[in-house]
């Protein structure tokens, strides 16, 4: 047995602090995330999983996030945490809308819309951009975004070239035109930097109900699925990502794979189908008693959740394609 191998106790405790720091930091990005998406835990345990994976990689600044949504995604990873009385569900709008016409209930900043931080993030976004000018407005009242821009990512980005050390997305497969939007990433990133993608893969279609349609009555999928394939018209397999990555002149450093089949299988579901009945729920009761069973409700879900919320986590029995990649791309032109 050579030296390396041979655990010494003060080694062996300086390994169980490293471990349980990891765990500790684990649960607490869980039950943040929890905590903000309660009504679709579903999303809270996939994004919790994106964050562990983006931990990974330092977001050195200057650092953009391409369509960046209302910004609590990057607000949260960065370790800022809101009061337990915010969430995403309450400034909403076309509850009654969703279902019939696949509207976005998050797509309306609410007058007044100031979530309550407790905690700052750790460091600051230059920049943020995404298409829904109510989105930004909510990643405004964040104060944790430099500059905010309102555009269609099918055009060229209103951004100078190489002003970016970072360039984050985790939308990549909502834009139609992909290849150029990745020839703009190449060109906003600057020399030495990093593009961090974090990309669904088409084998997403095999996880999902929409590969038994021949078997379920019309309708069905429509309740369970309101569209969000139709959101997604660049997603593809890892071999055509990769090759859209080295024509647009990026060369891959690191694929990782963080969410698994059984991920995928779990978050098909959900609680997608009844959302908007949910948030009417929720919004209708007083905030105490909002705030009580939140809390309940939070703690059963951490429960729930802390099981599956590893990166490995999976009950196939067969290896199989992974659902999200994070590619970490540098210029190799
Ligand atoms: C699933 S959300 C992700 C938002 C955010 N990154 C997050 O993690 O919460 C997808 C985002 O992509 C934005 N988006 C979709 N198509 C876009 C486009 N063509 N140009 C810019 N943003 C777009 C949407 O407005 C939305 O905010």
């Amino acid at each position: 047995m050579s030296n390396s191998a041979v655990k010494t106790p003060m080694a062996s405790a300086r390994i169980d602090a490293t471990t349980s720091a990891a765990e500790d930091h684990r649960k607490s990005l869980l039950k943040r995330f929890v905590a903000c998406y309660w009504l679709r835990p579903e999303n809270a345990y996939w994004m919790a999983l994106r964050s562990m994976a983006l931990s990974r990689v330092p977001l050195a600044s200057p650092a953009i996030d391409l369509a960046c949504g209302d910004g609590i995604f990057t607000f949260l990873h960065s370790g800022g945490a809101f009061d337990p009385s915010f969430d995403v569900f309450q400034s909403v709008a076309a509850l009654d809308r969703v279902r019939s016409e696949h509207a976005d209930m998050f797509d309306h900043a609410a007058e007044g819309y100031t979530p309550k931080v407790v905690q700052a993030p750790t460091q600051r976004m230059a920049a943020g951009l995404d298409a829904k000018p109510a989105l930004l407005a909510k990643a405004a009242a964040l104060g944790f975004y430099d500059r905010l821009i309102v555009q269609d990512g099918n055009r060229p980005l209103a951004v100078e070239e190489e002003s970016f050390e970072t360039v984050y997305c985790n939308a990549a497969y909502w834009i139609e035109d992909i290849d150029g939007f990745l020839r703009e990433l190449h060109r906003v990133v600057r020399a030495g930097g990093r593009v961090i993608l974090q990309v669904k893969l088409d084998s997403m279609r095999r996880y999902n109900l929409e590969a038994y349609a021949g078997a379920l009555p019309e309708g069905f999928l429509d309740i369970i699925g309101r569209g969000r394939l139709d959101c997604w018209p660049s997603l593809t397999d890892r071999a055509t990502w990769e090759s859209r990555f080295a024509h647009a002149g990026l060369a891959v450093e690191q694929a990782e794979p963080f969410v698994t089949p059984t991920h995928a299988r779990i978050w098909d579901v959900g609680l997608r189908p009844i959302a908007p009945l949910l948030v009417r729920m929720a919004n209708a009761l007083t905030p105490e008693m909002r705030t009580a069973i939140k809390s309940d409700w939070v703690d059963l879900f951490c429960e729930l959740l802390d099981p599956i919320c590893h990166e490995d986590f999976s009950l196939e029995s067969q290896p199989d394609e992974p659902a999200e990649i994070q590619y970490v791309l540098a210029r190799s032109s």
